[in-house]
Order: C-alpha cells, then sequence, then structure tokens
C-alpha cells in the first residue's frame, strides 16, 4: 500500500487519532516528529525540529506520516513527501483558525500534484459542519471533503488502545462504537479510492 501523510500545521485537529486508526486498519507504519501518546504498532520518531524528511525514513510504501509543525514547517516536509506519498490527509475543526490553515496547506501540497482529502473533524453541531463545507468547497473545489463527528471512540482508544481495538469486534455491548469505527473504515477506503480516481484522471 502506498503511503499517506496527515497532518495540519492547527494542532489538535485529529492527525494523530486519524492516523493510529489507518495504520491499524492498513497495516501501516507511523513515521513521526512528535512521540506520539497512542499505541501504535510500529513507530519511528525523527527530530520534532527538523524541516527535511531523514533520507532513510522516506518511504513510499506502507508508511503513515504524522508530523505536526509550523505552516512553514510543514510546506517544507511536504516538498520532500510530495513524491514519496500518494495522499496527503487533512484533519481539521470547524474554526476559522483551523479552516484558513487547511486551505494554505492544501494550496501547497496541491501545487505539488499531490491529491488532497479534508477530514472535517471532531465537529459537534449540522450547522458548524455545513459552514465550514461550504467555505472549503468555495475555496478548494478540487478538494475531497469528508467528516467526522465528535465521537467517543477516541477517547476509548486513547486509554485502552490496541488490545481493545483488536478484540472490540467480538466484544458484545460494543455496538455503537463498532459501527463508528466501521463508518471510519468506511471513509478511509473512500479516501484511498479518491486518490487512485485522481491519479487515474492524470
Ligand atoms: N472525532 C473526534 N471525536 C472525539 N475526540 C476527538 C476526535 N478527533 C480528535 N479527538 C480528540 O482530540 C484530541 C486531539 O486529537 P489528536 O491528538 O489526534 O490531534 P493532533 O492533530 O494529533 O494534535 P497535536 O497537534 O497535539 O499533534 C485528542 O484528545 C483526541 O482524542
Ligand atoms: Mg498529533
Amino acid at each position: 500500500m502506498k503511503s499517506i501523510f496527515i497532518a495540519n500545521s492547527k494542532g489538535g485537529c485529529g492527525s494523530t487519532s486519524l492516523s493510529y486508526l489507518m495504520s491499524a486498519y492498513y497495516n501501516l507504519d507511523c513515521i513521526t516528529n512528535t512521540p506520539p501518546m497512542m499505541d501504535f504498532r510500529s513507530q519511528t520518531v525523527f527530530s520534532s525540529s527538523a524541516s527535511r524528511i531523514p533520507k532513510n525514513l522516506l518511504k513510499s510504501e506502507n508508511a503513515i506520516y504524522d508530523l505536526r509543525g509550523s505552516d512553514v514547517q510543514l510546506q517544507s516536509l511536504l516538498n520532500d513527501l510530495a513524491s514519496v506519498v500518494s495522499h496527503f490527509i487533512i484533519p481539521t475543526a470547524t474554526d476559522a483558525v483551523s479552516l484558513s490553515h487547511t486551505v494554505n496547506l492544501a494550496n501547497h501540497a496541491q501545487a505539488l500534484g499531490l491529491p488532497v482529502s479534508i477530514v472535517i473533524n471532531n465537529y459537534r453541531t449540522e450547522k458548524n459542519l455545513s459552514t465550514a463545507h461550504i467555505s472549503l468547497r468555495d475555496l478548494l473545489p478540487q478538494t475531497s471533503i469528508f467528516s467526522l463527528r465528535y465521537t467517543t471512540l477516541f477517547g476509548r482508544l486513547t486509554y485502552d488502545g490496541r488490545a481493545w481495538l483488536e478484540k472490540v469486534h467480538h466484544s458484545k455491548g460494543e455496538g455503537r462504537l463498532l459501527n463508528t469505527l466501521d463508518q471510519i473504515h468506511e471513509m478511509f477506503d473512500q479516501i484511498l479510492n479518491f486518490t487512485e480516481a485522481s491519479q487515474d484522471a492524470k
């Protein structure tokens, strides 16, 4: 499977949570510049101040890059990753600051020819979702936009981690969280289908 980059220069939008679930779902190794709080199946950490990806960590297969940094730092890291990853995923909150960071990064990635998907994440009302969706649609017509509502699944993953994730499919009484997990997996598959479609169109 081709590698994926996930980040937003506005922190706290859900990069690590989504990387964690993607890594578990597709068996991807996490490459990050911030030691993650979550128990990834495999993780390699490089310096949080680096504005280049170490050459030995440029992997075009089976890696998920969960990187943190300012706009300038992430744009520089994107330059390195553009020829390596198949897709750039930007999780965003619905506030104006997060959306503005999202638009900057998406424009930079698209100028490099990289397919971009945005996940409007952790929203709580349909109104917030719809306002964010409309402003992103106007500013980034080439981008595919997905959404993920606030879910208690993420808190559960933070505390119980991979051991729970691996057995949840067999647990009774966790149907609601399992449904959410299925919906998230479906969203990941749709994001990857979008990548393939946009590459076929080139
Ligand atoms: N859809 C969601 N529903 C509920 N909680 C969420 C959701 N997405 C993220 N969170 C929570 O928001 C917090 C920040 O998420 P996360 O650490 O994944 O973001 P990040 O972008 O990696 O942040 P950082 O900038 O610190 O690296 C976490 O506590 C996470 O559990
Ligand atoms: Mg993070």
